[in-house]
């Protein structure tokens, strides 16, 4: 497996744990965070994982973008600056798109980059007493990058609070507005993150996948517009080996075969066995 110099990257069966780490500095994100984050996800789309759980080390998720390096992309030449900041986005972008579902744990804090990191997650589990926030305006910045990752979560409406006061909020409002899927207690975080892996693994994988592409094929489309495609879509999927299988376990009362190799299930898994 690569080796990384500011992430701790491990396989754990169909898991794939990406940890941030660099909790001197809250794991706030610089160039080499961003290009090594790309790097992860990126080889993620094809590697033997099933499902990929970001977290980071020491005291917080991520403290968002290290202020030290934006600085020193601010006194590049316009050209590089720009630049610098498109491989930020990509980097957003790449953790959105991966082909695997990305399940993030938040404790501590998640400001700016760090509320974005969540936002680009499929899943958020965070503690109930972790601090989000769109903080940038306290810096006289605005959160540009991560805006379409958070405005899909949380909606234009909100944003124009939370993005304009910069104020902060906690695990229970982050769930309330959309942005967190389950907000628990410090001590059932871990917990709750093995329960969400344990669905996502319950569930035909090449299916998980085509779910991700579904939600960005049908997401703009009028309610008349998504009949086609969403037809076709179905039409193609229940004839997939895949959903062969899966249609026959649950006939035949057995355990589909993606399960039958014993991997943690959720509640949602065929009928059983
Ligand atoms: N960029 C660069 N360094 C950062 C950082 C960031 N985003 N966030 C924290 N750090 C550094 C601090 O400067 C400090 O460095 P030092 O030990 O050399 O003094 C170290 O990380 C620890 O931070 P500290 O503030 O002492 O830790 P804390 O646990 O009391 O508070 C935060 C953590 C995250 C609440 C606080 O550091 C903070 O508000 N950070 C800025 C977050 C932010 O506004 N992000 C938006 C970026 S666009």
């Amino acid at each position: 497996m690569t080796s990384y110099q500011t992430l701790e990257v491990a396989q754990d069966g169909p898991l794939l744990h990406v940890r941030l780490n660099r909790p001197d500095v809250r794991n706030a994100f610089n160039g080499t965070v961003v290009d090594e984050l790309h790097a992860a996800f990126t080889a993620a789309d094809t590697d033997g994982s099933r499902v990929v759980v970001l977290s980071g080390n020491g005291k917080s998720f991520s403290a968002g973008a290290d202020l030290a390096w934006m600085q020193e992309q601010a006194a590049l030449p316009p050209e590089q600056n720009q630049q610098g900041a498109e491989r930020m986005a990509r980097m957003f972008l790449a953790i959105a798109r991966c082909r695997k579902p990305v399940v993030v744990r938040v404790h501590g804090h998640a400001l700016g980059g760090g509320t974005g990191l969540t936002a680009a997650a499929d899943v958020a589990i965070a503690t109930q007493s972790c601090q989000f926030g769109l903080t940038e305006v306290k810096l006289g910045i605005v959160p540009a990058v991560i805006s379409p990752f958070v405005l899909q979560k949380i909606g234009a409406g909100r944003a124009r609070t939370l993005f304009l006061t910069g104020e902060r909020f906690d695990g229970v409002e982050a769930q309330r507005f959309g942005l967190v899927h389950r907000a628990v207690p410090e001590t059932e975080l871990d917990a709750a993150v093995q329960h969400v892996t344990g669905e996502l693994l319950s569930a035909g994988p090449a299916a998980v996948a085509s779910s991700k592409e579904l939600i960005r094929a049908v997401a703009h489309l009028t309610l008349e517009d998504a009949i086609p495609v969403t037809s076709k879509w179905i039409a193609a999927l229940r004839s997939t080996p895949e959903a062969r299988e899966g249609f026959a376990a649950f006939l035949e009362k057995r355990k589909p075969s993606w399960l039958a190799g014993g991997s943690s299930g959720g509640s949602s898994g065929g009928s059983g066995g």
